[in-house]
């Protein structure tokens, strides 16, 4: 007999989440995050930047979360549109999960040239970031800085937590577990 899964993540169900995964090394986890998301019923779209492509396909992504995932702004398999604008208008919080140095600091300084940088910066959405990156990164001046300039604009971050990280070292810089990014997009969920 089949049976519907019951959810594990209350107060999801229905609402919309735009998963944002960039280029870090912790980009297979989000597989595991979208999926979460996916079975607790949130309605879910990934955008993935061009780097996170090359750690992690899109075809995972649509199969986990049921949605094509657009390709870039521009060139093959750009979406019809503005689609920034449509996917900054779609959810009620975006989630990037993995967040990297390299797009920490995009949005830090106000860049939009790819497609979830723009939704960033269009979205009127609470933005959450789990940050993922070896400790040398994430304890980098540049780093810190972006990451002070960001909260002090309302951005919420989970994580990074200390660990095992994927280049060897133990540090500050592995990705938040599954259980705290779901815990506090649940939490920002649940703000009034
Ligand atoms: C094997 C490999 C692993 C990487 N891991 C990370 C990582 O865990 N965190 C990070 O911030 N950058 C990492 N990078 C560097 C980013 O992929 C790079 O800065 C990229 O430009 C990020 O692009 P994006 O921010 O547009 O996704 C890694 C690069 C390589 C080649």
């Amino acid at each position: 007999m089949r049976e519907r899964i019951k959810s594990s993540e209350p107060g999801l169900s229905g609402v919309p989440i735009l998963l944002g995964v960039t280029g870090s090394i912790a980009a297979y986890k989000a597989a595991e995050l979208a999926s979460r998301l996916s079975q607790a019923g949130a309605e879910v779209r990934a955008v993935l930047t061009a780097a996170a492509r090359e750690f992690i396909t899109p075809l995972t992504f649509e199969t986990l979360t049921g949605h094509p995932v657009p390709g870039g702004m521009f060139g093959p398999g750009r979406s019809r549109g503005t689609a920034h604008i449509t996917l900054a208008d779609f959810p009620r919080l975006v989630v990037i999960a993995p967040v990297s140095a390299d797009f920490i600091g995009k949005l830090a300084g106000g860049l939009a040239d790819d497609l979830l940088s723009a939704v960033v910066m269009a979205t009127r959405a609470p933005v959450l970031l789990a940050p993922g990156m070896n400790s040398g990164m994430w304890e980098s001046p540049a780093v810190e800085e972006n990451v002070r300039r960001l909260r002090k604009r309302g951005v919420e971050f989970v994580g990074p937590e200390s660990g095992y990280l994927a280049c060897g070292y133990e540090g500050a810089g592995r990705l938040a577990s599954l259980e705290a990014i779901l815990e506090a997009i649940t939490a920002l969920l649940s703000r009034p």
